[in-house]
């Protein structure tokens, strides 16, 4: 992975002029329109994640993910063969959602042998192969071969099971993916299995709250509490160490952060007290660095964020990860999904180091979290139009600009020939 340290002339945002300096809009993330298009553009034919190999541990692991933006509901199963394959929730005998429990929009997991339809009891295996008919002779030429269930595109990555709803879809997982984030090939995420995880529905557009979250410039304000004084001053400066984009993915590295924690003043007497809090324990299992992790080369390297379009972020931390996901579930709501992964924890120290972790951790996305409301609304009193953005806010703009280009790629291909 060649290093791209921060040009020495120039910005981060003019090294990649496409983006453009000037203000920006966020009608994308506010116009009813603009989401449907969305949902087509993007949602039904970009690779989209929907758990971890883990999460699928046998034979007839299997698991369902409601997709909202696609309007559509997949099963992901591991079959006999340890292939784990995904097929859309639909019965094809009368179009029944076939696998839920009590409530068909809830998501659900587990395990089984053979897939049921609780209307006429249709079966199907774990490869989706329809193995059972009731009273089949009352059909007429009924090919059983011709009614297994609709299979959706499956491919894993590193152990992350990505999905994609194109019934052709236009690159590989791992074309999609580029080099910026395959880099990642060798980092040992399968060994990160105590999982701390968490469900919010906010109140904002998708990209709306992914920006919170691939930008530092709001830090010294919206977080003041958590950062030592020196940050705080009028004028401070906080600076990401390296940002780089790679087709429609993101990173962002920062600096050792945890040289911070030696500052007692901002931190939490139970942090001090267990040794751990917002960036994490402050020691964790020696895990191996990939060389992916920090292609800006900073250092001491701290922590790196990637954000892989559409919806999935990954933040490596030293020995831990944090997983986002964001889902619409309309233009100005969405769908968050957020886990802490750490290595099992060894000793009840460890343990409590982790949970620790995890509760700062969640209180500090709160604070992000509740500015939603009030930057949704606001955007769409819909009379300013033309946002500045600073150096820091790089990635911001790439998303806006990424989202309104898929769309726009997708209008003019529907266009008829001549209009
Ligand atoms: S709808 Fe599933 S068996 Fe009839
Ligand atoms: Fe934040």
């Amino acid at each position: 992975m060649p290093k791209w340290p921060k040009p020495a002339e120039g910005s981060w945002t003019e090294h990649y002029p496409e983006l453009g300096t000037g203000p920006i809009s966020f009608r994308d993330s506010t116009s009813p329109e603009f989401y449907e298009l969305e949902r087509e553009a993007v949602f039904k034919r970009a690779w989209l994640n929907v758990g971890r190999v883990e999460e699928l541990p046998r034979v007839g692991s299997y698991l369902t993910k409601e997709i909202d933006a696609a309007k559509t509901s997949v099963i992901v199963v591991k079959g006999r063969d340890q292939k784990i394959r995904a097929f859309y929730n639909v019965c094809r005998h009368r179009g029944n959602k076939l696998v839920w429990n009590d409530f068909p929009n809830d998501e659900v997991r587990g395990a089984c042998r053979q897939f049921t339809c609780k209307y006429h009891g249709w079966r199907y295996d774990l490869e989706g192969a329809l193995t059972f008919v009731q009273q089949p002779g009352e059909f007429f030429d009924l090919d059983a071969e011709q009614y297994g269930l609709s299979p959706v595109h499956c491919d894993i990555w590193n152990g992350f099971i990505f999905i994609n709803l194109d019934p052709e879809p236009r690159q590989s997982l791992r074309d999609f993916l580029g080099p910026m984030i395959t880099a990642l090939d060798d980092y040992p995420f399968e060994m990160m299995t105590e999982r701390y995880d968490f469900v919010a529905h906010n109140n904002s557009n998708w990209k709306i709250f992914a920006d919170a979250f691939q930008e530092y410039y709001h830090v010294p304000s919206l977080h003041s509490q958590q950062v030592p004084t020196a940050v705080r001053q009028p004028n401070a400066s906080f600076e990401c160490g390296h940002f780089q984009i790679d087709g429609p993915h993101r990173l962002v590295s920062t600096a050792g952060t945890r040289r911070w924690l030696l500052d007692p003043e901002y931190m939490y007497p139970v942090e001090r007290a267990t040794r751990s809090g917002l960036v994490g324990p402050w020691r964790t299992p020696e895990t191996h660095q990939s060389a992916g992790l920090n292609p800006g080369g900073i250092e001491p390297w701290g922590i790196t964020n990637f954000q892989i379009f559409p919806n999935l972020e990954i933040l490596i931390y030293h020995g831990w990860y944090l997983l986002y996901r964001y889902w619409p579930t309309s233009h100005n709501t969405h769908k968050f999904e957020a886990y802490n992964a750490f290595h099992p924890a060894r000793t009840v120290r460890e343990r409590i180091e982790h949970e620790v972790a995890s509760v700062v951790l969640k209180e500090f996305a709160l604070q992000d979290a509740g500015m939603l409301g009030g930057t949704q609304a606001a955007l769409e009193y819909d009379v300013v139009d033309d946002f500045p953005l600073s150096d820091q806010e790089i990635l911001v703009r790439h998303l806006h600009k990424t989202a309104v280009d898929w769309v726009e790629e997708y209008k003019a291909q529907r266009r008829p020939v001549g209009v």
